[in-house]
C-alpha cells in the first residue's frame, strides 16, 4: 500500500452544537446506548430497530442468516414498502411532495393525494398484466409521477430499475435488455436548462425494431405536452388510469424479495445491475434519515439528487416518505435561469434540510459566491453532502454562506451498493472537520486494511476501505451475474469483508478520509463512471483504433476525463480540434453527457508495457500535469510523449 499516500491534512475542527442535540432524534445518551447495544448484542440491536421502524404485515423470525456473502435479513417477515411510505401517513393532513418545475410551476401533493395517485396507477399497472417480480424500467425526470411510478411498483412487488433521464438511448437499451424489463415508463419530454429533452424519442431509439425484445409496453406521462410518435406498444399514462378511484391492496412482500435494480459503473465496460431487497433496505433508509438528517415529520427535506441515482432512491423517494416528512423536488438545473435558483427555492419554500453534492456547491460558489446573502435561508437547520470528497474551501463556504454558521454539515459516505449512509457525522454530536465523512454509524463496522486484509492502524496511512460485517441494506448481488458479485466485492478477502473499491485513511481523531478509488472507476461530479465503459464508447467510433481514459483533478467536477486516443491508419489525419469535438459528442450520444471527455489527446500509439498493458500510471501523470514517474524505457516511441501532452 506504499503508493497510497495522503497529501491532504486538514485540521480545522468544528464543535457540535449542543443545542441541536437537545432536540434531535439522537442525543449523546441514546447514541451511547445504541452503540453499546450493538457491541453487546448486534442481533438485538437490528431486531429492535426493525420492529420499531417498520410496519410489518407478518413478523420476522431471524435477523441475519445465510452464508457469506449471500446474507439474508429478517427472514419470514412480510411487509410492503409503499404501505410503509404512504398508508401509515394518510388522514393526517400532511404534505408529501412539493414539486418545483424549471419553469417555476409549483405543485403540492399531500400524503392523502399521493396515496390515491399511487393506488390508481398501481391498478393501471396491474390491468396491463404486470405481476410480482416483473421488471419495469423508469426513464423519467424527477417529477411526482416518477415517484408515483416507483411507489406503485413497490406496492405491486414489481422490480423497478430507474434509468437516469440524462442517459443516452444506447445506455437505456443496454439496461432494459440486461434486466429483461417488460415495460418502460417515460415522459413525452422535460425541460433542462431551458431546453426541451425529448425522452419519448430517446426511448423510441432504444426500442427500435426488435432491439429490446422483452418490452411489450411503453407508458408515457404527458409532462410538457410536446408532440410524440405513438407506436402500437405505447399507452398514455392518463388513458390507462381507472375512471373511478381504486384501492390496491399492497402485495405482502417477503423481506428478501427484490425492490429494485440500479445500474452503476464498474471497472469493466458493462454497468452492474445492483440489486436491493425490501426490508433491510427500508430499515437503513429510515434510520439514517432519522439519525443523520435528524428527519422529523414537520421537516421539509430537499435532497437535490435525481431519482435516477441511489441518493434519489434512499433520500427522496423511500427514506423520507417512510419517515412521514415532506420532500421538495426540483426538476431543473441549479443554475437556471441564474445560479441563485437553489437559494431562491429554499427561501420560498422554507426548506429545513438541504442535501446536495460538492460539485453543485462548487459550481454555485464559483458563479455567485455572494448570491446566497440576498436570500433568507434561516429556515435551514441542517446541511448535507454526498457523492465525492468535499474540498475544505467549498465546505467552509457552505457552512458560512448557506448554513450561516448555524447548521451542522453532514458529509455522508456511502454507495449504490450500501443502500444508505454508512459513514457520517451525527448532527449535534460528532465533531466535524471539512473533508472527512467522520465515523461509521451505529451498526456499521468499517475497516481500513492492507492487501492481505490486515488492519492498518497507523494514523493517516491509506488502505482499502472495507465493511467488516453485513448490514441490512447491503446489496444482494448483481442482477444475473453472481460471479461478478463475488469477484468484485468479496473474493480478494475470501468473503470476509465487503470491498468498497475506495481507499481511505484514518486521522488521529479516528475520522475517515476517503482518498479515491482503487479500481478503474472515476467520479465525475459525484457520479461514478467506469473508464472501461468510456473507452469502449470511444473505440466504437469507426476512426478509432485504441483509447485509454484517465481522470484528473477538476475545479468544479472534482474529477474530469482525459482520453488518450490512437486513430486507425487511414484516419490518422483526423487528429484535429474538430474531430476531438466530434468524438466528445459521440461519447455523449453513446453514454450521456456526464461521460463526455473534457480533454482528448491523439497519439500514434499508446504507451504500453512489454506485456502490452497500457501504462495508465504514465497517462495519469500526464493528465495531472505531474512529472512522468516510473520506467519509460519500454516506450516504443519516445516522441509520443509530446503527442500525449498535446490536448485537443
Ligand atoms: O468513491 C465514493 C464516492 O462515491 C462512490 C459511490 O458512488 P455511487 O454508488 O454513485 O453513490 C454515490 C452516492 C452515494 C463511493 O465509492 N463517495 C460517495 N460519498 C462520498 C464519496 N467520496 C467521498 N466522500 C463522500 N461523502
Amino acid at each position: 500500500m506504499k503508493n497510497i499516500e495522503s497529501k491532504l491534512i486538514e485540521s480545522r475542527q468544528y464543535k457540535p452544537d449542543i443545542e441541536f442535540s437537545k432536540k434531535s432524534n439522537l442525543n449523546p445518551s441514546l447514541l451511547k446506548k445504541l452503540n453499546s447495544l450493538y457491541k453487546n448484542n448486534p442481533d438485538e440491536f437490528w431486531s429492535s430497530l426493525a420492529k420499531k421502524e417498520i410496519q410489518w404485515i407478518k413478523g420476522f423470525k431471524s435477523i441475519c442468516t445465510g452464508d457469506a456473502p449471500f446474507y439474508e435479513w429478517f427472514k419470514e417477515g412480510k411487509l410492503n414498502i409503499s404501505e410503509n411510505c404512504l398508508d401509515r401517513h394518510i388522514n393526517k393532513n400532511k404534505k408529501a411532495i412539493i414539486h418545483i418545475a424549471e419553469n417555476n410551476q409549483k405543485k403540492i401533493i399531500s400524503y392523502d393525494e399521493l396515496y390515491i395517485l399511487v393506488n390508481n396507477f398501481s391498478y393501471a399497472l396491474k390491468q396491463i398484466g404486470l405481476k410480482k417480480g416483473d421488471r419495469v424500467v423508469i426513464y423519467m425526470p424527477t417529477i411526482p409521477e416518477s415517484i408515483i411510478a416507483m411507489q406503485s411498483c413497490a406496492r405491486l412487488g414489481l422490480i423497478h430499475s430507474v434509468v437516469f433521464a440524462g442517459f443516452s438511448s444506447e445506455s437505456l437499451k443496454n439496461r432494459i435488455n440486461d434486466c429483461g424489463a417488460k415495460v418502460v415508463i417515460t415522459v413525452d419530454s422535460f425541460m433542462r436548462n431551458g431546453k426541451i429533452i425529448n425522452s419519448k424519442a430517446i426511448v423510441d431509439e432504444a426500442l427500435i425494431n426488435t432491439s429490446c425484445p422483452s418490452i411489450n409496453k411503453c407508458l408515457i406521462y404527458k409532462n410538457l405536452g410536446t408532440e410524440i410518435n405513438l407506436n402500437d406498444r405505447d399507452l398514455w399514462w392518463h388513458e390507462i388510469l381507472p375512471s373511478k378511484r381504486k384501492i390496491v391492496k399492497p402485495e405482502a412482500m417477503s423481506s428478501e424479495d427484490l425492490l429494485f435494480i440500479l445500474y452503476t459503473s464498474g471497472s469493466t465496460g458493462k454497468p452492474k445491475g445492483i440489486i436491493h431487497s425490501t426490508a433491510g433496505y427500508l430499515l437503513n433508509c429510515i434510520i439514517t434519515n432519522k439519525w443523520v438528517f435528524d428527519l422529523k415529520d414537520n421537516d421539509i427535506f430537499w435532497c437535490t439528487a435525481d431519482i435516477g441515482w441511489i441518493t434519489g432512491h434512499s433520500y427522496v423517494v423511500y427514506g423520507p416518505l417512510a419517515t412521514g416528512a415532506t420532500i421538495l423536488i426540483y426538476d431543473g438545473a441549479p443554475t437556471f435561469p441564474k445560479p441563485d435558483r437553489f437559494w431562491d427555492i429554499i427561501e420560498k419554500n422554507k426548506v429545513t434540510i438541504f442535501y446536495t453534492a460538492p460539485t453543485a456547491i462548487r459550481t454555485l460558489m464559483k458563479l455567485g459566491e455572494d448570491l446566497p446573502e440576498k436570500y433568507d435561508l434561516s429556515s435551514l437547520r441542517l446541511l448535507g453532502t454526498v457523492g465525492e470528497p468535499i474540498n475544505p474551501k467549498a465546505w467552509i463556504w457552505y457552512q458560512l454562506k448557506i448554513g450561516n454558521n448555524r447548521c451542522p454539515i453532514v458529509d455522508t459516505w456511502w454507495q449504490t451498493e450500501t443502500g444508505a449512509n454508512m459513514i457520517a457525522p451525527i448532527p449535534g454530536i460528532t465533531h466535524t472537520t471539512p473533508g472527512t465523512c467522520t465515523q461509521p454509524l451505529p451498526g456499521i463496522e468499517i475497516g481500513i486494511v492492507d492487501e492481505d486484509g490486515n488492519d492498518i492502524n497507523e494514523v493517516n496511512q491509506g488502505g482499502n476501505l472495507v465493511i467488516k460485517k453485513p448490514w441490512p441494506s447491503m446489496l444482494r448481488g448483481i442482477w444475473g451475474d453472481k460471479k461478478r458479485y463475488l469477484d468484485t466485492y468479496w473474493k480478494k478477502y475470501n468473503n470476509n469483508f465487503y470491498i468498497t473499491g475506495d481507499t481511505a485513511r484514518k486521522d488521529a481523531y479516528g475520522n475517515i478520509w476517503i482518498m479515491g478509488r482503487s479500481d478503474d472507476v472515476v467520479n465525475i461530479s459525484g457520479h461514478r463512471l467506469g473508464t472501461m465503459e468510456i473507452e469502449s464508447a470511444i473505440v466504437s467510433h469507426e476512426y478509432v483504433a485504441e483509447a485509454a481514459v484517465v481522470s484528473y483533478k477538476h475545479e468544479i467536477k472534482g474529477e474530469a476525463i482525459h482520453a488518450f486516443v490512437t486513430l486507425k491508419n487511414n484516419f490518422i489525419n483526423y487528429n484535429s480540434v474538430e474531430f476531438s469535438g466530434e468524438l466528445k459528442a459521440w461519447v455523449k450520444k453513446k453514454i450521456g453527457s456526464i461521460a463526455k471527455p473534457e480533454r482528448i489527446s491523439f497519439s500514434d500509439s499508446l504507451p504500453k508495457t512489454r506485456s502490452g498493458k497500457i501504462m495508465r500510471r504514465l497517462l495519469r501523470n500526464i493528465a495531472r500535469g505531474e512529472d512522468v514517474t516510473g520506467d519509460t524505457s519500454t516506450l516504443e516511441n519516445e516522441s509520443i510523449l509530446d503527442q500525449l501532452k498535446n490536448i485537443l
